[in-house]
């Protein structure tokens, strides 16, 4: 009996579904790059998750793997990002120092230096990130809003809708990142309350999807941080009281105390040598040395925080560890769902500049309060885009140039 089950690459309608066709695709990159009287190649593979195919690249003489070339399975094209470049597989064949070419792929790219300077925007994200230049952040650190499955708390009736956000906004971030640089999410799975008695309670693993958007969208996962909060943080989520009273198997459930600080790098050939050996001010590069005092492990022991005037703010020594270990003094910070602004207060306070954008008025209204607190005279300097005015910055026996005395009798 034959076996008629169509191949993944034919259910799926990929245009490249044999392993000739895409070994045809190889040889013809190979010819163009003149690689291919030294290069052979393994058996392709078809990765229906990415949709692509990975070909492994060998070098003739000893049938070593020298690197890979992935290829659209819908479209054909070569995916040059996701491939061994061709400088590689030079270096690789002539059994060159890695390094060395690492620095011809790095002569001639200039070390980026951001122009921004402090600024707060209003308004949804991801259309203020379309307004923003490329390469113009050196890191991104923020806590998105939480995605809720009750239609009267929550911007999104379904998940797949929330998602989308996210998904837009990483996509602008990798943008605007430069090359390299670090995103650095805090996210946590989220309780979705049963509707009623007969029903389950739901937990969804955000974090998970999260990290596909990013890998999908150009980013390189870095770590996994433990955000630990003491034990009584999670008793108000109502998990685990259940079992606490019953203790029958089956009914247990963890009270959640932790939550995730995602890392993620924009990918890049560059090592991050490159950008310590590169920076133009060395001594940037030395201020921005971390003492004894700092986190050895994924675990990080914090305090949530309880008394900012935001509801889910998160503690000013999370966002000061995570900007300290992550960029270089004068370095730019944006943090796309800034809320009470806690990155731009840590970033000030570590000397450097930062872009927060927040749809909510309210907040915004939070964060033209405590400017002054963070960064002094100098917050007058702040650009408030599509911002409200904020309030003059008075001291003591100061008078608003445009303060009317008379109270506006000689208006
Ligand atoms: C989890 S909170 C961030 C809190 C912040 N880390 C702090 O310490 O105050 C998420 C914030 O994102 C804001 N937000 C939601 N959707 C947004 C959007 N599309 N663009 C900008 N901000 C948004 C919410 O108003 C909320 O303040």
């Amino acid at each position: 009996m034959t076996d008629t089950k169509p191949l993944v690459s034919e259910r799926r309608r990929y245009l490249v579904t044999t392993v000739a066709q895409a070994k045809e695709i190889t040889v013809n990159w190979l010819t163009e790059i003149e690689l291919n009287h030294v290069v052979s190649l393994g058996l392709p593979e078809v990765d229906d998750r990415y949709h692509l195919w990975r070909v492994p690249l060998l070098r003739q003489l000893d049938d070593a793997r020298i690197g890979e070339l992935a290829i659209d399975a819908y479209n054909t094209a070569v995916l040059h990002e996701k491939s061994t470049k061709p400088e590689m597989l030079e270096a690789r064949l002539l059994k060159k120092d890695e390094a060395r070419a690492e620095k011809k792929r790095t002569t001639g790219i200039k070390y980026p230096i951001s122009t921004l300077r402090n600024t707060v925007g209003m308004g949804d994200c991801v259309q203020l990130l379309d307004e923003m230049p490329a390469a113009s952040v050196d890191l991104i650190f923020t806590s998105p809003p939480y995605f809720n499955a009750r239609p009267e708390y929550s911007d999104y009736e379904q998940y797949e809708q929330y998602l989308f956000k996210m998904r837009q906004v990483i996509k602008r971030a990798h943008g605007v990142l430069n090359e390299g640089r670090f995103f650095v999410m805090n996210t946590a799975p989220v309780l979705l309350r049963r509707a009623s008695r007969s029903e389950a309670s739901k937990r969804i693993a955000v974090p998970f999807d999260l990290h596909q958007i990013f890998i999908e969208e150009g980013f390189d996962f870095i770590d996994d941080i433990i955000w630990a909060k003491p034990e009584g943080a999670g008793w108000a989520t109502g998990r685990g009281r259940r079992f606490a009273a019953d203790r029958n198997p089956l009914q247990y459930k963890a009270v959640p105390v932790t939550e995730y600080v995602l890392v993620y790098r924009k990918r890049t050939d560059v090592l991050i040598d490159w950008h310590i050996r590169n920076h133009p001010d060395q001594s940037l590069v030395a201020a921005s040395k971390i003492g004894d005092d700092y986190e050895h492990t994924n675990i990080w022991r914090i305090q949530p925080n309880t008394r900012s005037k935001h509801p889910a703010a998160f503690p000013l020594e999370l966002a000061r560890k995570v900007v300290s270990y992550y960029s270089f003094k004068g370095d730019v910070v944006l943090d796309p769902f800034a809320g009470s602004g806690t990155v731009g207060d840590a970033a000030s306070g570590l000397g450097r500049r930062f872009v927060l954008f927040e749809l909510n008025p309210e907040y915004i209204k939070i964060v033209q309060e405590a400017a002054p607190s963070w960064l002094g005279k100098a917050a007058d300097d702040i650009l408030w885009l599509k911002c409200p005015p904020p309030p003059p910055a008075m001291t003591l026996f100061e008078t608003p140039s445009d303060y009317d005395a008379t109270g506006g009798e000689n208006a």
